[in-house]
């Protein structure tokens, strides 16, 4: 019930039930609100708040990063926090340069190299700039050559006064975290304009010694279910479901499973650069707070000659695979990507566990603007408050608006709606609508004024709630994530093929 509650308010029921993929045990399971704050009160929190546990975790996983020993040694084992803060890490004591950021001799033997987020002159707080200390110069490398068949991408151009749904897309699993499909885009990534929707659903590690990286934009994944082991040049993060991360344009990483078969969503920015909303008059708290946003250690693939001084980095031949223009490219190396000693800057990846949104709202009457659960937002050049994309998220919390109908009211909306649920749990004793009836990539779309909103029945079943009663909402371990963006999202021949246009009156399939 809580589900067809959850899913009417972005437009239609739809049918979900749990897939057969299970994270292991006490990796991720809150199936409610209580049990998210007792997870985050320390009753069962050891993952998340210990000191640099996700890198030590990793290790363990991948065996290929530097010791915990090492990392202790370099004085920053705290996982830093606080989004856009300057944040500064090393592997290894001494390899970030104290004062000057270009040493004529780096430590350890170690190059100096930038990566720039943003022009040099972008404002203060827009300023998007780190500086990396790392064995090679990533310089090094053969031409990049195409990687994919071109002619065969899948191209958005579909844009019609429908909204649609799929109950599931239709995916092929055997994959990497290079295959991305693109369910939609609009703008152009050549004139830095606009975004794009990929979906994943990944079934095997990426070979050792590849790296991938989006020349396109700032990549925001939203796992849906499963866990995403992402070992970048900045160090490594470990992403659950329920979790999301942003991995800043150009940065290399490499993706494994710790948990078998992942699946979820990208939203690919081509302009601009994810960030906290501003919070008005809600005040400095509340959201998403900047100290729940997690960053990475530096990890460094290698090891320290201790006779002299210097450190070696795994050698193996490595190749990078590229998206640009939404074409993959391809090269290669024989060096490591991931031989970053220590970096400091404003630019890096980041991810944040969404159990810790603190979500507001009414607290008398009247439905409020979904708006009110953004996470973050990429704010566009057109007018003051209108963004590139909003990443919201719907999850638990209460219902209190008296004498107000309790689902949303119906809806067009200039902006394009793009929604899909978060899996919070797996437990195969538990599984999730009963099991019945589950299917991967279940989301919708709202597109320019397509009206959405509930059914007959349903506005009949909110009109007969006791609206003085307090009713916890969003209960059945999922949430809902909403992309909301400015620009009308043209689909691809796969999204539209694979779609159900105007579910809420009459089920039929797209043929356009
Ligand atoms: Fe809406």
């Amino acid at each position: 019930m809580a589900l067809q509650e959850l899913l009417r308010k972005w437009g239609w029921y739809m049918h979900i039930a749990a897939e057969t993929t299970a994270i292991p045990s006490g990796l991720w399971d809150c199936n409610s609100q209580t049990l998210i704050l007792e997870r985050l009160h320390g009753r069962d929190e050891s993952h998340l708040l210990s000191p640099n546990a996700d890198n030590l975790a990793i290790q363990r996983t991948a065996g290929q990063h530097a010791t915990s020993d090492q990392l202790r040694r370099g004085g920053e084992v705290q996982l830093p926090r606080r989004l856009r803060n300057y944040h500064q890490s090393g592997a290894f004591p001494g390899a970030n340069s104290p004062v000057n950021n270009s040493p004529q001799n780096p430590p350890y033997g170690l190059r100096t190299e930038r990566i720039s987020g943003s022009s040099f002159t972008a404002p203060r707080d827009h300023n998007l700039q780190t500086w990396l200390y790392r064995s090679n110069s990533s310089l090094t490398h053969s031409d990049f050559v195409p990687y994919d068949d071109h002619s065969a991408i899948d191209k958005p151009r579909h844009w019609t006064p429908n909204g649609y749904m799929w109950t599931s897309l239709n995916m092929s699993t055997n994959n990497d975290w290079t295959f991305q499909k693109l369910l939609g885009s609009n703008g152009d990534p050549a004139k830095k304009q606009g975004l794009a929707i990929y979906l994943f659903h990944v079934s095997k590690d990426m070979p050792e010694h590849n790296a991938f990286s989006s020349l396109d934009g700032d990549m925001l994944i939203i796992p849906q279910a499963g866990a995403l082991d992402i070992q970048t040049e900045l160090g490594n993060l470990l992403v659950r479901q329920n979790e999301i991360a942003v991995i800043p344009r150009g940065i290399r990483h490499r993706v494994t499973l710790p948990a078998g078969s992942t699946r979820g969503y990208i939203c690919e920015v081509y302009q601009g650069h994810f960030r906290l909303p501003d919070l008005g008059v809600i005040g400095s708290t509340g959201l998403a707070n900047a100290r729940d946003f997690q960053i990475p250690t530096a990890a460094y693939s290698g090891k320290l000659s201790t006779t002299s001084q210097t450190l070696i980095p795994d050698t193996a031949d490595w190749r990078t695979i590229s998206r640009l223009n939404s074409r993959l490219w391809t090269c290669t190396q024989t060096h490591t990507p991931f031989d970053v000693a220590a970096w400091h800057g404003t630019s890096y990846p980041y991810k944040y566990d969404l159990a810790r949104f603190c979500a507001l709202g009414n607290v008398r009457f009247d439905e409020h603007d979904p708006s009110l659960f953004t996470v973050l937002t990429v704010p566009s050049n057109a007018a003051r408050g209108t963004a590139v994309v909003d990443f919201a998220v719907i999850g638990p919390r209460w219902q209190v608006g008296e004498e107000t109908l309790w689902i949303p009211y119906y809806h067009r909306n200039t902006m394009s709606e793009f929604y899909g649920p978060i899996v919070h749990a797996q437990d195969k004793s538990r599984p999730f609508n009963g099991g019945k009836e589950f299917r991967p990539f279940a989301c919708g779309l709202n597109g320019l004024m397509a009206t959405h909103g509930a059914s007959e029945a349903e506005y009949a079943r909110a009109q007969e709630i006791d609206t003085e009663k307090p009713m916890k909402q969003m209960q059945d371990r999922i949430s809902i994530f909403l992309l909301e963006t400015e620009l009308p999202l043209m689909l691809t021949d796969w999204a539209l093929e694979g779609s159900n246009m105007n579910p809420k009156s009459k089920v039929h399939k797209a043929k356009m």
